[in-house]
């Protein structure tokens, strides 16, 4: 019996097409949506599914997508990223990722389709008051780019009491590593993530890799962080997917590995895969850095039956340096 169709928002993205390629793997058809601003052509095309360059904040574009295919269910990936800039630039990230989904969650609601998966993040926790963060822990984010999450989470409780639309909200922490094949990976300009641009300076793209904070009340010194493998991030979203198509109730979940590791030892680890010397340059302190962010992803593993195949720092490593390697080959 071949699935259902779901439109994926952010398809072209980072880990929007490692979803498109797991919900691929397990027989449904995708239909991507994405306005190519951080996405890559390139790599949606080495997907087997429809591209439609365009943006949630069209609504015509939304209403014809939705009459003219059969879509049982969105994955909303679509949405800027980059904390720094949500800071200068609220109003961009207002519009794009409040403004969008609220396009999009309007038209889902007039083509009368009811399920919808959201990558949310831990940034709307803010900074945390117990390690690991559960589900239950308060949200009070520091940024707009958090604030904004937040608002969706909140227009997605008001949109299932009043129109049954039905969601699972994941809290990602930090998404790491790529396709465990090498076809598609990540690949964000501008990149601001730990892992790409200590790859990036084994390589020798960049000079130095900055390292900011060496005094906070942590082993080394350097924050700690929860990394994630992509892939299991993906293989997530598709059992979320089925919960909800199984006509289960809204649920939220974070998605970590409940380990933390420091930036000293991710760039240890890294300088070991890669046998590459790793320049590294100590800075100040960022304003609003947490000394240390992991979760616990038990409800996620208990209630979804997740499994992450990939909970290891080297290998969420030596998959990233294999895409690198080809990506900047
Ligand atoms: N990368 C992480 O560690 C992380 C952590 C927590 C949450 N998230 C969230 O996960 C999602 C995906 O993140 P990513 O790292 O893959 O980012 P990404 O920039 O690689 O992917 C986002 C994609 O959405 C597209 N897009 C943005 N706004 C759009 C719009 N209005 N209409 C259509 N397409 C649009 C971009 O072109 C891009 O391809 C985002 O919502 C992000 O906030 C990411």
């Amino acid at each position: 019996m071949s699935k259902q169709t779901i439109l994926v928002t952010g398809g072209a993205g980072y880990i929007g097409s490692h979803a498109v390629k797991a919900l691929q793997q397990v027989g449904y058809k995708v239909v991507i949506l994405d306005n190519l601003v951080y996405g890559h052509q390139d790599i949606a095309e080495t997907l087997d599914a429809e591209l439609i360059i365009g943006d949630t904040n069209d609504r015509e574009l939304l209403d014809r997508l939705f009459s003219d295919r059969q879509i049982s269910a969105v994955m909303h990936f679509a949405a800027y990223a980059y904390v720094g800039e949500s800071v200068t630039q609220p109003d961009k990230y207002y519009r794009n990722n409040v403004v969008g989904t609220l396009t999009l969650l309007e038209a889902m609601v007039a083509a009368n389709i009811k399920s919808f998966v959201f990558s949310s993040t831990c940034a709307s926790y803010g900074v945390p008051q117990q390690i690991p963060i559960t589900e239950e822990h308060p949200q009070a984010p520091i940024n707009p780019y958090g604030a904004t999450k937040l608002m969706v989470e909140r227009i997605l409780q008001d949109f299932d009491i009043a129109y049954s639309l039905k969601s699972v909200i994941f809290r990602y922490f930090n998404a790491a590593g790529a396709d465990p094949a090498g076809a598609i990976g990540e690949d964000h300009n501008p990149e601001t993530h730990l892992i790409p641009l200590v790859l990036q300076t084994a390589m020798g793209i960049r000079e130095a890799i900055t390292v900011y904070g060496s005094d906070y009340p942590t082993a080394d010194g350097t924050c700690i962080r929860d990394y994630i493998h992509v892939t299991d991030l993906a293989e997530a979203h598709v059992l979320g997917l089925e919960y909800l198509l199984k006509g289960n109730k809204s649920e939220i979940f974070n998605l970590g590995n409940g380990n933390g590791f420091s930036v000293k030892e991710v760039i240890d680890a890294a300088k070991q895969i890669t046998g590459k010397p790793i320049n590294v340059v100590m800075g100040d302190r960022r304003a609003g850095d947490p000394p240390a962010l992991v979760g616990s992803s038990e409800k996620a593993r208990s209630i979804l039956n997740w499994q992450p195949k990939y909970a290891d720092l080297n290998l969420i490593l030596q998959h990233a340096w294999q895409w690198h390697q080809k990506r900047h080959a």
